[in-house]
């Protein structure tokens, strides 16, 4: 069966929920007015329950089947939250607030889930319970993980869930899962590397940091090529050096390193965090100097449940076609907050095709609201599938 007659007859009304969410963007756990938004939409909807404040501001609205004979509850989640960047796309309904854009289709994949919402809030074919779930913060501020915190997992007795994000790239109307590792953990590692400055003309007066620094930057590419297993994905990558001098002739007192590590293994992870703490205490031992290492955990990595991505890829087809749905397409060394919801329960991960469109979080990139019909029948399809009406 292919996208849901109904929900392409609701395109133009969630279109229009889209572009609203679109031109005011909030960013982080500030999405009051989307969650706002969100959970009147659920109430006119007619949903059993609405709670707002779960995870500070997530929402999460309980749809319940014609008939609840198993007691099951599937939960489905889309993201609210926006980025930092002044949008270039020149659109009608562009961003009303400079400097905060919907450049990573949130607010497509809350719409699309509100249109699921409202869909099976109507027609309730089917048997058991739905969560829909709507999480703040997933751009760095672990808003999925709050949730789960919160409870989300026992309190709505939520016994698998699915997400979703569009893919620019994928032509819209396909879809592409992976069973196991999708998306890749997120470490970041900040380094405060001190010497002794003094005049560029001197030295061996010095501790200089500059060169301290670029050892560093150097040794750490060897973390991957030397250290890992070469069948293992692993990503070190310096993405900042600074020292605190801008001139010709003066040796810098001090300088930063910032960078990010990604991996998929948790052994991997523990080996390079391990590793790169021994290269940069050594070699700034071995110049002479002292350093601060900052290591900051980011999210775990995202790990698709076998039978769910199974299940996940069977319903992808039913709505686009078999051949619309690579089954097990190549793992993302982004970052994906729905992480945390899959390690407390299990559930899969899914990319919805957005086209030809620019990469997400770049100030041209667009939702592409053709997609639409796919992502909301993805969703309903998903309920009526898994439970099926008695
Ligand atoms: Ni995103």
């Amino acid at each position: 069966m292919p996208i849901k007659n109904r929900l392409s007859e609701m395109q133009a009304e969630i279109t229009a929920w889209r572009r609203d969410l679109h031109e005011n963007p909030e960013l982080m756990y500030d999405v009051h007015r989307t969650a706002a938004t969100v959970a009147a939409k659920l109430r006119e909807f007619g949903c059993d329950d609405v709670v707002e404040g779960i995870g500070r501001t997530g929402v999460v609205g309980v749809i319940k089947g014609k008939t609840d004979t198993r007691g099951h509850v599937v939960g489905l989640r889309a993201d609210m939250d926006a980025l930092p960047i002044l949008e270039a796309t020149g659109l009608p309904y562009a961003s009303k607030t400079p400097g905060k854009m919907h450049a990573c289709g949130h607010d497509g994949h809350t719409a699309m889930l509100l249109g699921a919402a409202k869909y099976l809030a109507e027609t309730r074919n089917f048997d058991g319970a739905v969560a829909v779930v709507f999480q703040p913060a997933e751009e760095g501020g672990a808003g999925g993980e709050a949730m789960v915190k919160d409870g989300l997992i026992t309190r709505f007795g939520i016994k698998e869930i699915y997400g979703m994000h569009n893919s620019p790239g994928l032509p819209v109307g396909h879809f592409s899962i992976k069973p196991g590792p999708f998306y890749a953990a997120t470490d970041n590692f900040t380094l405060h590397l001190s010497g002794k400055g003094g005049h560029a003309a001197y030295p061996h007066r010095t501790v200089d940091t500059t060169v301290m620094a670029s050892q560093i930057v150097m040794t750490l590419q060897t973390i991957v090529s030397r250290s890992i297993d070469p069948l293992e994905s692993v990503v070190v990558s310096v993405t900042s050096l600074r020292t605190e001098s801008d001139a010709w002739n003066v040796i810098p007192e001090r300088a930063e390193i910032r960078g990010t590590v990604r991996t998929f293994d948790p052994t991997m992870r523990k080996i390079a965090e391990e590793r790169l703490k021994t290269i940069v205490t050594s070699t700034v031992q071995a110049f002479g100097g002292t350093v601060t290492l900052d290591w900051e955990p980011g999210y775990p990595a995202m790990v698709n449940a076998e039978r769910e991505t199974a299940f996940a890829a069977e319903v992808a087809a039913k709505v686009a076609g078999p051949a619309a749905v690579e089954t097990n397409c190549p793992a993302i060394m982004g970052g994906e907050d729905f992480a945390y919801m899959l390690q407390a329960c299990p559930g899969a991960y899914i990319q919805v095709g957005n086209g030809n469109t620019a990469e997400v979080h770049h100030p041209e990139y667009n939702f592409d609201d053709e997609a639409i019909p796919f992502g909301a029948s993805y969703w309903a399809e998903l309920v009526e599938t898994r439970m099926p009406s008695a």
